[in-house]
């Protein structure tokens, strides 16, 4: 078994091959899309009192953890103002003239919308400043003390700018955005929805049980739910007749070591290091990736913000810890440390 591949299916990361499925299943209108109840309606209001004015939204920061939905918002508010969207990422514009060349692309009204925007370098994030505040883009002319700025204005348009560590914005980019909203992980129930949805969508039979089976390994991540459902439908259509059951669900996950929780191997690499190797914890992200083979950044962004929100790992300042939930659910005794003893 390629572990690499299993390591990816839980992933909440975009890959490429989510790429198609990912625009077929993708909501094309507010009332099609699914949870995130109060971002969505407060979004919805502001739409609509902007449209009443006959203007564009202030900009829009989304953040929250990877595979939540932030892309797809972003479409659902251009396409309910009726702009077009431009679409690109932080780490994409590299150069300050990058920027620029888009911004005086833009046309009245439209969307530009900046994946992963805590990745935009500092020159060219304090072009976005006059950009997003006074609709112009300042250009620096000549050099030393012969250079001279000339202002260019911009037409109104509104930036989404979306990000999984809202933390390592800058007060100033922050403060420019009109409105901020936190998508937080899925409820049970709107990652079953999400499941029936997708299943019809794309034509797959699938019964409550399925349904269930799926949401709950879904790490209340639609596009884990929706990677999960496309794996479960290729092992019927191989190995079954095609109806997705509770039976297929758990041939299928048993073949991808996905346990009733959604963790992986990896999760469990992680939680076994910690408790094995390091009795508990607590012990430093740097030693863990070091132990486990993992990168630092991944185990952060993609493994722990789950095992946390499980309760199956906790963040001391001296490192992470395992709880009694991780060792229950590994089958692991928990041993009482006692510190007096050094046991
Ligand atoms: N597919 C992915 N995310 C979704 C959502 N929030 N609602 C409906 N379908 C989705």
């Amino acid at each position: 078994m390629n572990e690499e591949k299993i390591g990816r299916i839980i992933s909440p990361k975009g890959e490429s091959e989510d790429n198609s499925l990912d625009l077929t299943l993708r909501p094309q209108k507010f009332s099609d899309y699914i949870g995130q109840d109060k971002v969505k309606n407060s979004l919805e209001i502001t739409i609509q009192a902007a449209k009443g004015r006959g203007e564009s939204i202030e900009h829009v920061l989304l953040y929250g953890a990877p595979g939540l939905g932030k892309t797809t918002l972003a479409h659902l508010i251009a396409r309910e103002m009726g702009a077009n969207v431009r679409v690109t990422t932080g780490p994409a514009i590299e150069k300050s003239g990058d920027l620029a060349a888009i911004l005086s692309n833009l046309e009245e009204g439209d969307v530009l919308f900046i994946d992963e925007i805590h990745r935009l370098n500092k020159t060219v994030e304090e072009i976005l400043y006059p950009a997003m505040e006074d609709y112009a883009l300042d250009i620096i002319l000549g050099k030393g003390p012969a250079a001279r700025t000339v202002r260019i204005d911009l037409p109104r348009f509104t930036l989404i700018g979306a990000t999984t560590k809202v933390s390592m914005l800058s007060a100033p980019l922050r403060d420019r955005f009109g409105h901020h909203h936190h998508l937080d992980f899925y409820e049970n129930k709107d990652i079953a929805k999400i499941v029936e949805r997708s299943a019809k969508i794309l034509g797959v039979e699938i019964d409550s049980a399925a349904v269930a089976a799926i949401a709950a390994r879904a790490r209340r991540t639609p596009r884990v739910a929706n990677r999960l459902l496309k794996r479960v439908r290729d092992y019927s259509a191989v190995k079954g007749d095609g109806c997705l059951s509770d039976n297929t669900c758990r041939d299928a996950f048993g073949m991808l070591e996905i346990d009733e929780l959604g963790l992986d191997w990896v999760d469990r690499k992680i939680l076994e290091t910690i408790i094995d190797k390091f009795a508990g914890g607590p012990v430093g992200l740097n030693t863990i990736a070091a132990a486990t083979g993992e990168e630092m950044e991944t185990i952060e962004d993609v493994y722990e913000p789950y095992l946390i929100r499980l309760g199956f790992l906790d963040r001391s300042p001296r490192g992470r810890i395992a709880t009694p939930h991780a060792y229950e659910h590994l089958g692991k005794q928990l041993k009482v440390k006692n510190e007096k003893l050094k046991i």
